[in-house]
């Protein structure tokens, strides 16, 4: 039996019509067009319904976008959770202990079965998005974790959980 096949509502649609008409033929409008359109997704992320429609209204081939939108680490193909967690893992913060920091917090977290992708895995309430990074730039903090866009420097397990049991809820 076939899934059903997800459909853009109309006002996504309209949106999209509306930034491509601003911004094509502009130089980027490409990388534009796809962060605005992930911006517009409640779970951050650019459906396969949505790059279609892109390819389509731009007249490129989907095949380039998908190829744009994998190669970017801002760009997410899955959806993603409410907050979003960036453990460093460049070389100051793997020496200051981020691998067992990001093995403990995993390891609290209720994952689905089969999310094994330490890159970037989502708990199945779709609360938290774990990712990885290379390096936040931030090496003299080592080691270093990103809540949400906000830095956190000489983090240990214990904070890292103050912080995200602190995050706000859904409405709040
Ligand atoms: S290695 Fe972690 S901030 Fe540079």
């Amino acid at each position: 039996m076939s899934h059903p096949t997800p459909v853009l509502s109309a006002e996504t649609r309209d949106q999209l019509d509306q930034v491509i008409a601003s911004e094509n033929g502009r130089s980027g409008a490409l990388l534009t067009i796809l962060e605005k359109a992930q911006e517009s997704e409640p779970s951050k992320h650019l459906p396969k319904p949505m790059l279609d429609y892109v390819a389509r209204s731009m007249g490129i081939p989907l095949s380039q976008i998908q190829s744009v939108a994998t190669f970017y680490s801002f760009f997410n193909l899955e959806p993603q959770g409410r907050h979003t967690v960036a453990i460093c893992r460049g070389t100051a913060c793997h020496t200051r202990g981020s691998k067992e920091l990001l093995d403990k917090l995993t390891t609290s977290l209720d994952f689905p079965p089969g999310a094994t992708d330490k890159a970037a895995m989502t708990t199945r309430d779709m609360r938290l998005t774990v990712r990885t990074v290379a390096c936040i730039g931030q090496c003299a903090l080592a080691p270093v974790v990103e809540v949400d866009g906000d830095i956190y420097g000489h983090i240990d397990d214990r904070e890292l959980k103050q912080v995200l049991n602190g995050l706000p809820e859904e409405g709040s």
